[in-house]
């Protein structure tokens, strides 16, 4: 018998059908509500509402999991790459070796703009925004592969799929070195994914650069590291436009605007802003905790807190870690990265903290590690736009590929006034 769950209104019930998901998750299946009780539900922020049943990332929030395609993000940490990791949440299992050459070739086969595409940069002023930049050249391959504007079937989607994760990147380094006044640096044919993104941003026409391979391989990690996170802010946006059939690269270019944002994925500007200026200002650790804690300041602890997680964050606990790691290998010191563990060592024995389950997240300690690669402030939340280009793309494709797609359209409750007539304007206060 299919277990339901029985609402009481009055002399009227219910019986609203439970979804349990695959970790014994359970959802009351509302879809029939409106029809059977005239009621709508309201949940602001969408704290309480799932949005879809997707097979791709699952998060515990309370006991800090997080898996892709059901496999724990510690141990793709510690035996994958970005590009496997993102073959895996698009197609769902990890690639053979034979799939991963054929995906690999596909990325250095379309790693390159039109060159028409090359002067969309022209027309932005210096200091363009970077994720600006971003999502109106991404918006804009529309214009370059029309063939993708509908995607019918498997070998298409493929083909898309692999141009937008090849030209993320492209369009990332040609964004910064167009804003720098650089040459644009062409794709390497000869190098993988991640050191190719650190070739175009920083070598120069008469002298290739060479990272660390530590370097490469904490970008590479933090890269894995935000490729998928379930129904997040720019997610769900990617969802809800491609819900009314529109194309994935339209799709895509307005979840980097969602992404841009603050509290999201523009967080991990934010938390070196805020530690900068901790230090600026000479203000003591503790000093600015109590500031934060005193909410007519309208402070937040930048990097800490999320919607799911009200336990760390695993994903910051591997960043963390491999921060130190990166900054040992180049023997630096970050006085960021001390005065960042200073404070998450100060809140976590706050009980402001504690009682509101406020933990370090993914953006707490990414700056770190990006300023150890040299990546400049400005293009932080890009590369979480990169990062999370193949989750954007997996949802999308999830989406469309569903039994019954259907338009997103939330339905609201109506405060505004009453029902009045019209008054003419020479009879208006
Ligand atoms: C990302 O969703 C995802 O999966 C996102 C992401 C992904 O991979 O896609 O994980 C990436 O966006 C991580 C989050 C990055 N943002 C930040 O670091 C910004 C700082 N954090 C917050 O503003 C906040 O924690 C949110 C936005 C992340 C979550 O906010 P919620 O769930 O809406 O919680 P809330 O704002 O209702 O806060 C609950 C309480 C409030 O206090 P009270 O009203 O109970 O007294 O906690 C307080 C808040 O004031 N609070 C904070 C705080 N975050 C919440 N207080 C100080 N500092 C903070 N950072």
């Amino acid at each position: 018998m299919p277990e339901t769950a029985r609402l009481q209104m009055g002399d009227k019930a219910v019986d609203l059908p439970v979804v349990v998901g695959t970790e014994d998750e359970r959802a009351l299946d509302i879809s029939t509500l409106r029809a059977q009780t005239g009621y709508i539900t309201l949940d602001d922020g969408y704290g309480n509402t799932g949005a879809c049943q997707s097979a791709i990332t699952f998060i515990d929030g309370e006991q800090g999991i997080l898996r892709y395609r059901g496999i724990p993000i510690e141990q793709l940490a510690e035996h994958s790459n970005f590009i496997e990791a993102a073959y895996l949440l698009i197609w769902g299992e990890l690639p053979t070796q034979r799939q991963l050459n054929d995906f690999s070739d596909l990325l250095t086969k379309h790693q390159a703009l039109h060159e028409a595409i090359r002067h969309h940069f022209d027309l932005f002023p210096s200091n363009s925004p970077p994720m600006a930049v971003l999502s109106a050249v991404l918006n804009a391959l529309s214009c370059f592969n029309p063939e993708f504007l509908r995607i019918d079937d498997e070998n298409s989607f493929q083909e898309a799929a692999a141009r937008l994760m090849a030209k993320v990147r492209t369009i990332a380094a040609y964004s910064y070195r167009h804003d720098r006044g650089y040459p644009t640096i062409h794709p390497h044919p000869d190098k993988k994914y991640t050191a190719n993104f650190l070739h175009m941003m920083f070598s120069q026409p008469y002298k290739d650069y060479e990272p660390d391979p530590e370097q490469v391989r904490a970008l590479d990690l933090l890269l894995l590291l935000h490729a998928d996170h379930e129904q997040n802010c720019s997610t769900a946006t990617v969802r809800m436009v491609g819900s009314s059939g529109a194309n994935l690269f339209a799709s895509v270019a307005a979840g980097v605007c969602a992404l841009w944002g603050p509290l999201h994925g523009g967080a991990n500007v934010a938390v070196v802003d805020m530690l900068e200026e901790i230090r600026r200002t000479k203000t003591t650790v503790k000093d600015f905790v109590q500031q934060v804690k005193d909410k007519r300041n309208g402070i937040r602890l930048m990097g800490f807190g999320h919607r799911v997680y009200k336990n760390f964050d695993p994903r910051s606990r591997i960043i963390k870690k491999a921060c130190e790691a990166v900054l040992a290998k180049l023997q630096r010191k970050d006085p960021l990265l001390e005065l960042a563990e200073e404070l998450e060592a100060v809140a976590l024995e706050d009980s402001y903290f504690v009682d509101r389950k406020l933990y370090p997240n993914v953006d707490f300690y990414s700056g770190t590690i990006l300023r150890a690669i040299g990546i400049p402030h400005s293009m932080f939340t890009v590369m979480f736009a990169i990062g999370r280009m193949p989750g954007w793309i997996a949802q999308w494709y999830e989406a469309r590929k569903a039994a019954s797609p259907r338009l997103h359209r939330p339905r609201q409750v109506y405060i505004g006034p009453a029902q009045r007539s019209y008054t003419p304007l020479d009879k208006r206060g």
